[in-house]
């Protein structure tokens, strides 16, 4: 209890998934949330859930302009801002051939944009604070070749690189922020739903046993990433910035096939 005690924390997308699980995490471990989504009754609904202060900011992250009142608002609220989980995030299947040039625009809005509208806004406010943590949820996408995620996969990537210029960016600058990024595999949430659903035809909830299917197929679960999420939001992570954290249970380092 209390690795975040005090901390101020925005995550992105936090009405659902991992962001839901992040939220109820840090706040049971003492921050204090401003939680942001475009699905407004179920983002309020996790903000009334978290265990300590939360309010709930109706947001679409791939807004430039709804950047500055989200840190407005957390200034004016909670006075500081310790930590941006830029969480929030969206995965269309398509490949080379079949993504639209609309498919590929929105997803790189949503995901990639967002996170450097968001490092960038928050940065300022931040430093101001003495410091921070920025996590940014990129992808295994990001490190291996999926061919259905071709989107996402820039995205993911996009995500990556930047992240590594942001820590070198605040290290250079001594203002005591650092900024790392996530790489989860497959993690049990809606989005994964439906991706086992258009790619492989599988129902979870019509499975006898869910659980025990997600863990034969090796599918992690949303608690897996929050406490990652949770370690970089503490002190205890002071010395890692810059880094890429993978969370896969190994899924991308071996030979797929077998
Ligand atoms: N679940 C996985 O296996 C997995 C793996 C790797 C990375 N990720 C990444 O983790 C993040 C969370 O994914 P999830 O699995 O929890 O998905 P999810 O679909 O359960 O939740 C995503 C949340 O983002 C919100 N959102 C979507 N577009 C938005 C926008 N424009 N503005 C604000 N909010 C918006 C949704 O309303 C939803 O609440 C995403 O960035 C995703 O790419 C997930």
């Amino acid at each position: 209890m209390g690795r975040v005690t005090n901390k101020v924390a925005i995550i992105t997308g936090a009405a659902s998934g991992l962001g839901k699980a992040d939220a109820m995490l840090l706040s049971e471990e003492g921050a204090k949330l401003v939680l942001s989504d475009i699905n407004v009754d179920e983002g309020k609904r996790v903000a009334r859930e978290c265990r300590n202060d939360a309010l709930f900011f109706e947001q679409d992250v791939s807004k430039e302009s709804s950047w500055p009142d989200l840190i407005a608002t957390t200034i004016a609220e909670f006075g500081r801002l310790d930590v941006l989980v830029n969480n929030a995030g969206i995965a269309t299947i398509g490949n080379i051939e079949s993504t639209s040039t609309d498919q590929w625009h929105e997803v790189l809005r949503v995901n990639l944009d967002s996170t450097f509208f968001g490092c960038r806004t928050a940065i300022p406010a931040m430093s101001k604070s003495g410091g921070g943590s920025i996590i940014n949820m990129s992808s295994t996408t990001a490190l291996v070749g999926l061919s259905p995620y071709l989107a996402y996969s820039a995205a993911k990537g996009g995500i990556r690189s930047m992240t590594k210029s942001i820590a070198m960016h605040c290290h250079e600058q001594k203002n005591g922020i650092r900024c790392n990024s996530i790489h989860p595999g497959s993690i049990l949430t809606p989005m994964v739903h439906n991706a086992l659903e258009t790619l492989a035809g599988i129902k979870l909830k019509e499975q006898e046993d869910p659980e025990a299917t997600r863990k034969a197929m090796g599918i992690g679960e949303p608690l897996d990433v929050a406490n990652l999420v949770l370690f970089l939001a503490s002190e205890e992570s002071k010395h890692i910035n810059g880094a890429e954290l993978v969370i896969d249970n190994a899924a991308s380092i071996g030979d797929i096939s077998r």
